[in-house]
């Protein structure tokens, strides 16, 4: 247990970008606050930057925004940031929570002039809970049913102007009409290893553990290019500092505590590992479905594709192919094999990447 009260062995695979429950008042004690804390993403920063200072000159309440990206990589901390920002309060739920459209519109009329909603996950809201939302968004009014069958009215109510703030790691399962309708949409990419060095270090002041330069440079190496790995490994590396050496975190006891915990060198966790390793050892390589490759491994297909693959595909070892997932010439090498000459695989990186090193 640390300050947080964590319970650490509920972190199986500490590389994971998904957060566990468990995990959530440690990541609360580290958020940043206010834009101009966050490291990185400086591109949506900027123009969120000029979104709120524009509704706040015309005293509005900012247009609706979509944040998109793989987990882990800030959706949620963006979204309290633009309630802290704008000084109003949070109304926080999720896609999958939001199960009858009733419960949306009590959440819509519990709001506050300018309040922002944040729903997570917002691709998996049920479909009448979602044009509840069109008109919600589009003309701040709600209509809702009262009765059943021919008897049955719908009664508009008026809502306060609101900001909706939308995350999904799925931008494209969102609907046409859903995602007309956010004014901005900024999409999160994974960062580069001087951000993520420098979150580590943020963290490592907040939670007082001494680090070195390069030992914040070798956790943040192996952080899947994700600040919430980035933290993560932080405490486990502290642990290892504290119980195995005199709690000073340099390069050494980094790389001796994340080899203990199994993270590679360029921080694959076991189910990218399996993903990866099942497309090269059962399939040749490929190219093999989604579903298929899913199965292989035991996971969920929504599972594999939306937190695996963006790595994969981020790091250059894994392609997504009109005919299916194709391990590339990367892929074959980080796993210490040798990328075949002339399979279907081959030929489709030749076509993908126009490799002539198959060898
Ligand atoms: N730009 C950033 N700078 C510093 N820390 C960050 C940044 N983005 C995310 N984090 C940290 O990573 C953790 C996960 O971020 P979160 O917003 O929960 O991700 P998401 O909602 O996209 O899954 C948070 O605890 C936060 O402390
Ligand atoms: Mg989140």
């Amino acid at each position: 247990m640390d300050e947080f009260g964590e319970e650490d062995f509920y972190e199986p695979d500490i590389v994971s970008a998904q957060a566990m429950p468990a995990e959530a008042r440690a990541e609360a004690g580290v958020r940043p606050a206010k834009l101009e804390e966050l490291i990185g993403q400086a591109r949506v920063r900027e123009q969120l930057e000029l979104l709120l200072s524009g509704a706040q000159q015309r005293s509005a309440a900012p247009d609706h925004i979509l944040l998109s990206g793989p987990p882990g990589l800030g959706k949620t901390t963006l979204a309290m940031i633009v309630a802290a920002e704008l000084g109003v309060s949070l109304r926080q739920t999720s896609g999958p929570a939001i199960e009858r459209s009733g419960d949306l519109a009590a959440v819509l009329t519990s709001l506050g002039p300018g309040d922002v909603l944040f729903i997570d996950e917002i691709h998996r809201i049920a479909r009448p809970a979602e044009e509840l939302l069109y008109t919600a968004m589009e003309d701040f009014r709600v209509d809702v049913m009262v009765g059943k069958g021919p008897g049955a009215t719908a009664i508009p109510l008026d809502l306060e102007p609101f900001t909706l703030v939308g995350a999904t790691t799925r931008s494209g399962l969102l609907t046409g009409p859903l995602r007309d309708r956010f004014g901005f949409v900024g999409q999160l990419d994974f960062y580069d290893p001087p951000e993520l060095e420098s979150i580590v270090h943020r963290t490592a002041r907040i939670l007082s553990v001494d680090i070195t330069d390069s030992g914040a440079r070798e956790i943040a190496g192996r952080s899947r290019g994700t600040p919430r790995i980035a933290n993560r490994l932080l405490r486990r590396v502290r642990d290892f500092a504290q119980v195995r050496a005199d709690g000073h975190v340099t390069q050494e006891v980094a790389s001796a505590a994340l080899a203990l915990y199994d993270v590679d060198d360029i921080g694959l966790d076991r189910l990218d590992r399996a993903v990866l390793t099942a497309l090269i050892e059962s399939f040749g390589g490929g190219p093999v479905g989604l579903t298929t490759l899913a199965v292989a491994v035991g996971e969920e297909p929504d599972t594999v594709e939306e937190v695996c693959e963006p790595y994969l595909v981020r790091s250059g070892l894994l392609a997504r192919t009109p005919r299916g997932r194709v391990a590339t010439v990367h892929g074959w090498r980080h796993l210490g094999r040798t990328p075949p000459r002339a399979s279907a695989a081959g030929a489709v990186q030749a076509a993908l990447f126009d490799e002539d090193e198959t060898e």
